[in-house]
């Protein structure tokens, strides 16, 4: 099993902390944003005596509310057949991996790539086939001919995950470039996984297509979806597998018959986030754009620093003037502090297959306005500071990336 590059780096964090340096977290996607008080409050009234069961697929009522979420965010009406609640949307990664694929084929991954999607490869034991987009690009879906090659280098491809937006890049695909994958995974008979977890966080008024919508592909779509960033409630390990396709759903269905129950008292929060309207999910996207435009000016200012501004998500991937972002993690908390302070950071190189992303870090934005102008600074000290930094390159954006 590979380690979490996320959080490799937490015992290095941990003895900074204890030898009293404030460590900012830039490396971890747990939003800060309070849980709804509905959620909270509901909570709160739970008094069973006996914290029971609940039915495999999910309580009536949870699958109910989702119900009413997709037809009024996402614009899709659903039968309560074609939903299972999981334990987050981790679990529902490994379901529809398991339930798509067999030992031994092919997961094709858009990298970076969601870090964890390696973890749940492994347990279902896949390979990695790796499609690389490019940082100069924005990280969007790479060209037709990056994929022919790639997918040529397995004997048995099988299942693609996207994940839109992006998680580590931020980037928001459009329509016809899930319509692009779609056609490919159409042509050579592949499953298509839409991880949209992060379908809330969209910036500057775009907005982001669910593979939900790609009507003729229905059959070979499998929709991962969470509400830990919805409702920054990560600790509520609440989600939920969509799928039309009644072969996926029925080896899913018996799956979450096996660990018996999702969260109960989960779904019972859960679905009190029902009466929450329009306005809720305006407020949240209004802070995290705000948060992106600091992150985005800050890094951009950061002499040799390369990223294009990110779309949605609360991430970024960028490049940095340090000769391999591991050792620049790792010393940022060994060796460094600016006034008692220290960022931390993800190395890129996890978040990839192939040996790239040796100067990239990504970088979370969870954090309030405050403390990320804060980490920002500290970060542009730090890269300043840094023994290993290489030499500028000039140009506004690099290309090599
Ligand atoms: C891209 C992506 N997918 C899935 C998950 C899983 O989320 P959870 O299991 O908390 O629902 C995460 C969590 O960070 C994520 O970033």
């Amino acid at each position: 099993m590979p380690a979490s590059p996320i959080r490799r780096l937490a015992p290095l964090a941990e003895a900074a902390t204890r030898r009293g340096i404030r460590v900012l977290h830039l490396n971890i996607g747990q939003p800060d944003l309070e849980t709804p008080s509905c959620m909270r409050e509901q909570l709160a009234l739970i008094d069973d005596k006996v914290l029971e069961y609940s039915p495999s697929n999910g309580t009536p009522q949870f699958i109910a509310s989702l119900q009413s979420y997709y037809r009024k965010r996402v614009g899709v009406a659903l039968d309560p057949g074609e939903i299972i609640a999981t334990t987050g949307g981790s679990e529902a990664i490994l379901f529809a991996l398991m339930a798509c694929a067999n030992p031994g084929d092919g997961l094709v991954v858009v990298e970076p790539y969601y870090a964890n999607y390696k973890a749940f490869a492994t347990m279902a034991g896949l390979d990695l086939v790796p499609v690389t987009s490019r940082g100069r690009d924005g990280f969007h879906i790479p060209s037709r001919q990056v994929w022919d090659r790639q997918l040529a280098m397995h004997p048995r491809p099988r299942v693609v995950i996207l994940c839109n937006p992006n998680n580590p890049t931020g980037t928001v695909y459009s329509r016809q470039e899930l319509e692009m994958v779609a056609g490919i995974c159409r042509e050579r008979d592949l499953f298509l996984i839409s991880d949209e977890v992060y379908r809330e966080f969209v910036y500057d008024g775009l907005s982001v297509a669910s593979a939900l919508g790609l009507g003729e592909h229905e059959q070979r779509v499998i929709v991962v979806d969470s509400l830990s960033k919805r409702y920054s409630a990560c600790g509520i390990r609440l989600g939920c597998l969509v799928t039309r396709n009644r072969e996926v759903y029925d080896a899913s269905s018996k799956m979450a018959q096996g660990r018996l129950s999702p969260p109960g008292l989960a779904q019972r929060i859960a679905t009190a986030a029902q009466g929450l309207g329009d306005e809720y999910f305006d407020g949240v996207l209004e802070e995290y754009q705000r948060r992106r435009d600091i992150l985005f000016q800050g890094l951009s200012s950061i002499p040799g620093a390369f990223l294009l501004k990110p779309e949605g998500a609360f991430y970024c991937v960028a490049r940095l003037p340090i000769d391999d972002a591991d050792h620049f993690a790792a010393w940022l908390l060994t060796d460094f502090q600016s006034a008692g302070r220290t960022v931390m950071v993800a190395p890129a190189s996890g978040f990839y297959a192939s040996q790239l992303g040796r100067q990239e870090v990504r970088i979370a934005y969870v954090l309030n306005e405050t403390d990320l102008r804060q980490a920002v600074e500290v970060l542009r000290e730090a890269v300043e500071a840094y023994p290993g930094r290489t030499p500028i390159e000039h140009g506004s954006i690099s290309d090599s990336w």
